[in-house]
């Protein structure tokens, strides 16, 4: 069967995955106004799954198992697959999801150290494997990345209420292991994952991931619908 284009971006809080995200939205829409974009976002971009997300990263969630934690991240993900990603790809659309199970498995596999092989088949259990076409992962220096996380979120929560502050306030050794296990996934999947890191600036980054995604373009081209 014809197939979209799924693309997702990952990364450390504040390393600006949400900022390019917008750009690559913006620029696929540009190259062609035609082309169907969805843009989605992990946990959310559902009813149920922005449900899911309020509880999960709110921080007067207190004591949640880490199994849990992981189990809510793929009820949402089964949710936003049924709903929104797979019904758009069966489309012939482009998804660009801002987080997928590579979070999982950094974040719960590596930060709450429950390991990668639960998530992997997790996801072969309630995601049918589901792999994407194209994954962008943005690491510059973790301190940067952290530092812009927690003074961003305590911004959001003064001007809009809402507390998404509960994995911001993990301490740094958590998110060492978050960002290992963002490496060792680049290193054993190569094909899908592009890996940006270092001291780049807004636009250089947009460049790679351009160029990323026109080769992708160009790969997948003919299997797409007339
Ligand atoms: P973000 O949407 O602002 O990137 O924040 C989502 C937070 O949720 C972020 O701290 C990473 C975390 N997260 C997980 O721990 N596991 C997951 O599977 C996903 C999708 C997100």
């Amino acid at each position: 069967m014809p197939r979209g284009l799924f693309i997702t971006l990952e990364g450390l809080d504040g390393s600006g995955k949400t900022t390019q995200i917008k750009r690559l939205a913006a620029w696929l829409k540009q190259r062609d106004p035609a082309e169907g974009v969805v843009l989605t976002r992990q946990p959310g971009g559902t009813v149920t799954g922005d449900r899911i997300r309020s509880l999960v990263l709110d921080s007067r969630s207190i004591g949640l198992a880490p199994m849990t934690e992981m189990a809510l991240m793929f009820a949402d993900r089964a949710q936003a697959i049924a709903e929104v990603i797979q019904p758009a790809l069966d489309a012939g659309k482009i998804v660009l999801c801002d987080r997928f199970t590579d979070s999982t498995e950094a974040y719960q596999g590596g930060g709450r150290e429950l390991g990668s092989a639960p998530v992997l088949e997790l996801h072969r259990l309630l995601c049918a494997n589901l792999q994407p076409d194209l994954t962008l992962l943005l690491l510059p220096r973790l301190d940067f990345s952290l530092a812009r996380a927690r003074h961003r979120n305590q911004h959001v929560e003064t001007n809009t209420g809402l507390n998404e502050t509960r994995f911001e306030q993990e301490q740094d050794a958590f998110f060492t292991r978050v960002w290992q296990k963002y490496h060792e996934i680049a290193a054993r999947d190569p094909a899908r994952v592009l890996l940006i890191e270092g001291d780049l600036t807004i636009d250089q980054v947009h460049e790679q991931i351009v160029a990323a995604v026109s080769k992708c373009l160009r790969t997948l081209a003919p299997q797409k619908p007339a």
